[in-house]
């Protein structure tokens, strides 16, 4: 919050700040910051801006002073992949989504260079939300491709700000992925952590559904009645999952800096098996502490700190959960690290709990949907598999098909999945619940019909059967087919 002073609010201060010293010094940390009449900041020297790629930041600006800082960036219009085998059309700033991150200090004077590669097909800009100016500084970056422009802004305000493209249809840039994040540092920088990241969510917008292979169109009807097809951090349904996870260690601090470009969607941001000890809300000032889930406003940012306490797989997710499992809006972070019993013991009990009876939970068959591209090997059938399992299966079974250790059983050398094929695609088709016994080891847990067509349902299972010791299958829609309409 910023102070705006007037002699009386000063007499309160110097008259609150002499009993200060008479009171303890726990109190001390809650003495209000003298206020920094921000445009009087000088500056000194010149430097030119680290930028990086998601999920990192550059270094922490620590001490240095305002300097004036030169900030260089490419928009470029690349092929890109949404998932595995679902390509996309995305604009960019500097070749990634989000763009590159920018870490400024306050009072910096800024000198903003923007290029746009001449193999573009349009004009784009740049509305940096730390701008104290018109549009953002929109207006002075226009550029056609094969032109660059610079601008110039002093950055007046602490806090984690959004920049986008502002070019019309303006929906249309920044769906197509055209945001990134600009940190600006207080004056005496943010506290010193153990890991810091760049997380930025953003909806997507494709003619076909989520998961629909080959090349897939921007769609203006859907994005214009906010019907995402996909929901991702990063730009990329495992743009953090798997081999791409985070990573940190038992006792370490994270902070998280959390962006949302939009273009349509709230973001309501949390973690799985954590709670957040900081939040600065809307990336400003204000400091939440002990927040479960804190939401995120399209065009708004939020930074995140913790300390993971104990070893396991964190998972980020928006919240409006659908979003999350079933439209990629999810990623995780793995803690390493010794065990603490103390702070949480797993499963310590189990036994058999039936008030009403058990019952196979069936979701609604789905009508079949049309059909996807074919394969026409098993090769093919195998690699299309993959794109399947990334998308649907990861979340429980894990990339590796190892399985969560109590909760989802292991795909990895499955005696289950090895003794009985048409099992495993019932399981896949209609879902299952029950006890079952796998490798040796028993899980209760209830499995959903994940709505996948023949074609869909052959490829991934054949995927399956075709690694980790699996005893290599081909699984064929027909196959499938048979057992949908037995
Ligand atoms: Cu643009």
């Amino acid at each position: 919050m910023k102070l705006k002073t007037t002699n009386l609010n000063l007499g309160i201060l110097l008259l609150s700040a002499g009993m200060l010293l008479l009171s303890s010094c726990a109190d001390s940390q809650k003495k209000e910051k003298e206020p920094i009449n921000s445009q009087e900041i000088k500056v000194e020297g010149e430097m030119v801006a680290e930028l990086t790629a998601p999920p990192y930041v550059p270094k922490p600006t620590k001490d240095r002073k305002a300097t004036k800082l030169r900030v260089d960036m490419e928009i470029l219009e690349l092929e890109g992949e949404l998932v595995d085998g679902v390509q996309y059309m995305f604009w960019t700033f500097d070749g990634t989504v989000p763009g590159s991150f920018i870490r400024a200090k306050l009072g910096d004077e800024i000198e903003f260079h923007l290029k746009n590669h001449p193999d573009n097909k349009l004009p784009h800009n740049i509305d940096l939300h730390a701008v104290t100016g018109p549009g953002g500084g929109a207006e002075s970056s226009f550029v056609a491709p094969g032109q660059e422009k610079a601008f110039s802004f002093k950055a007046l305000h602490p806090g984690l700000f959004v920049y986008h493209c502002a070019v019309a249809p303006v929906g249309m840039h920044i769906a197509n992925g055209m945001y990134g994040l600009i940190l600006v540092e207080p004056e005496e920088g943010l506290e010193p952590v153990d890991k810091e990241y760049y997380i930025m969510q953003g909806d997507f917008y494709t003619e076909g559904s989520y998961g629909e292979r080959g090349m897939q169109e921007f769609s203006m009807e859907k994005a214009i009645n906010e019907m995402a097809d996909y929901v991702l951090f990063n730009g990329n349904v495992n743009s953090m999952t798997g081999d791409n996870a985070l990573t940190a260690e038992v006792g370490e601090t994270v902070r998280l800096f959390v962006g949302n470009g939009g273009p349509n969607l709230v973001s309501s941001f949390h973690a799985i098996g954590e709670i957040f000890d900081k939040v600065h809300v809307e990336g400003a000032d204000l400091i939440n502490h002990n927040v479960q889930t804190t939401l995120i406003p399209a065009g708004g940012a939020a930074i995140i700190e913790f300390e993971v306490n104990v070893p396991g797989t964190i998972t980020l997710v928006d919240h409006s959960i659908f979003r999350a499992f079933n439209k990629g809006a999810l990623a995780m972070l793995n803690v390493k690290g010794e065990e603490n019993h103390d702070i949480f013991e797993g499963e310590i009990y189990e036994g058999i709990y039936l008030p009403e009876g058990s019952s196979i939970q069936k979701m609604p068959t789905p009508k079949t949907k049309k059909a996807t591209v074919q394969a026409s090997s098993l090769e093919e059938r195998i690699a299309f598999g993959k794109d399947v399992y990334s998308r649907t299966c990861t979340a429980c079974h894990q990339a590796n098909g190892q399985g969560v250790p109590a909760a989802f059983p292991p795909l990895a050398n499955s005696d289950y999945l090895n003794a009985d094929v048409e099992r495993a695609i019932e399981a896949v088709l209609f879902g299952m619940s029950g006890e079952i016994t796998v490798n040796g080891e028993v899980y209760n847990s209830v499995m959903t019909s994940q709505g996948l067509n023949d074609e869909e349902t052959a490829n991934v299972l054949t995927y399956v059967y075709n690694n980790w010791g699996n005893d290599a299958q081909e699984i064929t829609p027909e196959m499938v087919n048979e057992i949908r309409n037995r």
